[in-house]
């Protein structure tokens, strides 16, 4: 398997961009859907428009996305494990781990959008989403320029 994964590692580091871009597109997105749907009238046809838009997106765009890019990064982290020793790829990790907490919170808000539940603000929304933002920043920075 390990012959496999360094013979075709180009081909899964593509892959692998292709769903960071696909994960980091739904990750600046669902945050945008919240500023709208927090000023939005409970029950109204564009709440429940919402709703339907922030499930598709994070069901079957932000969810997918995020596990590709697991499976595919894990994947030349086993082909070249030297990579784990590199303190650029330490605080990469630690960001993408932060981008997976905050992809949680996303849900999280989402579904109390879902029960008409939702207790944050506009204003709240629009701050939140810098957050991906910064890390997509940080990560590119650290696997790209690698500044130490
Ligand atoms: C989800 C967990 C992730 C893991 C386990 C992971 C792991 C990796 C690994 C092992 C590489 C190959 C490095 C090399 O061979 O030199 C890589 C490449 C890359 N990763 Fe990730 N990564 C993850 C998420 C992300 C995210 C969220 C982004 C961007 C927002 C990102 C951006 C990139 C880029 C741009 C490359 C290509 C760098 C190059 O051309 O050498 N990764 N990743």
């Amino acid at each position: 398997m390990k012959d496999f994964i360094v013979e075709h590692y180009n081909v899964i580091k593509a892959l692998h961009v292709i769903a960071i871009i696909s994960w980091m597109a739904a990750q600046l997105y669902l945050p945008r859907l919240f500023v709208y749907h927090a000023d939005a009238d409970k029950g109204s046809e564009l709440s429940e428009t919402l709703k339907i838009m922030e499930r598709k997106l994070l069901r079957f765009i932000m969810n997918p996305a995020m596990i590709a890019a697991f499976i595919f990064g894990g994947l030349m982290i086993w082909g070249n494990p030297d990579l784990m020793h590199q303190p650029w790829m330490h605080v990469k990790l630690a960001a993408v781990l932060l981008l997976t907490a905050f992809h949680g919170a996303c849900a999280r808000w989402r579904k109390a959008f879902v029960a008409d539940k939702n207790t944050h603000s506009a204003k709240f929304y629009r701050q939140i989403n810098e957050i991906p933002t910064l890390l997509m920043i940080i990560i590119v920075i650290m696997v790209i320029v690698r500044p130490f």
